[in-house]
C-alpha cells in the first residue's frame, strides 16, 4: 500500500523526513531509510522495536530520553536514518524532531481508544507543516456486524 501510494506522499521527490507513529515493527522503517528518507516512528512497546531492528540486520544504539513517558527510549540505527521514539504517542511533539513534510499512518486508529482519537488527530496536525501530507490506512467494517463480539 505504501509502494502503490508513496507518490501522493511524496509527489516532487523532494521528501527528506517522514514520521510513522505508532510504527510497530513495520518492514516500511527500513524501506523507507533506504529510498533515502531520516524515517522516525514512535511506539509504545520495546519489544516491537527491539524484534524490527533485529529483524532488520540492523545495529542499533540506545540513548534514554524524557517526555514520553516513564520508558522513554531512543534506538538509532548506525547510519541515523531510522529513529525510533519508545514511549507514548500522546505525549510526542515537535519538541522531539521538529515537524514533518509527511506522516504515514497504519492502523493507528483501531489501536488507539476512541476517546484518545481527537488528541492524536490534534497532535498530527500540530506536527505537519503546512502543505505537509498525511496517508493513513483505515479499515471499513460494519459496526453492526461487530456487535455482541
Ligand atoms: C495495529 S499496530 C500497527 C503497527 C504499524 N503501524 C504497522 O502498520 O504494522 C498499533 C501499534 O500501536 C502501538 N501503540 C498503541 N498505542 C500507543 C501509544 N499511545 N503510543 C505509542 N504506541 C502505541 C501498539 O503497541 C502497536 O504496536
Amino acid at each position: 500500500m505504501l509502494i502503490k501510494h508513496l507518490d501522493k506522499l511524496n509527489p516532487d521527490r523532494k521528501l527528506r523526513k517522514i514520521l510513522i507513529p505508532l510504527c510497530g515493527k513495520t518492514l516500511d522503517m527500513k524501506w523507507l531509510a533506504e529510498q533515502g528518507l531520516v524515517t522516525v516512528g514512535v511506539e509504545g512497546v520495546q519489544q516491537a522495536l527491539d524484534e524490527f531492528f533485529s529483524e532488520a540486520g540492523l545495529d542499533k544504539s540506545e540513548t534514554s530520553i524524557t517526555g514520553l513517558g516513564s520508558y522513554g527510549k531512543l534506538f538509532q540505527s548506525k547510519d541515523g536514518m531510522i529513529k525510533l521514539y519508545c514511549g507514548d504517542m500522546l505525549q510526542f511533539s515537535s519538541s522531539f524532531e521538529g515537524t514533518f513534510d509527511a506522516i504515514w499512518d497504519r492502523g493507528s486508529l483501531v489501536a488507539l481508544d476512541r476517546s484518545d482519537v481527537p488528541r492524536y488527530a490534534q497532535i498530527l496536525k500540530d506536527l505537519l507543516n503546512v502543505g505537509g501530507r498525511l496517508l493513513v490506512e483505515v479499515m471499513g467494517y460494519d459496526l453492526d456486524s461487530m456487535s455482541g463480539q
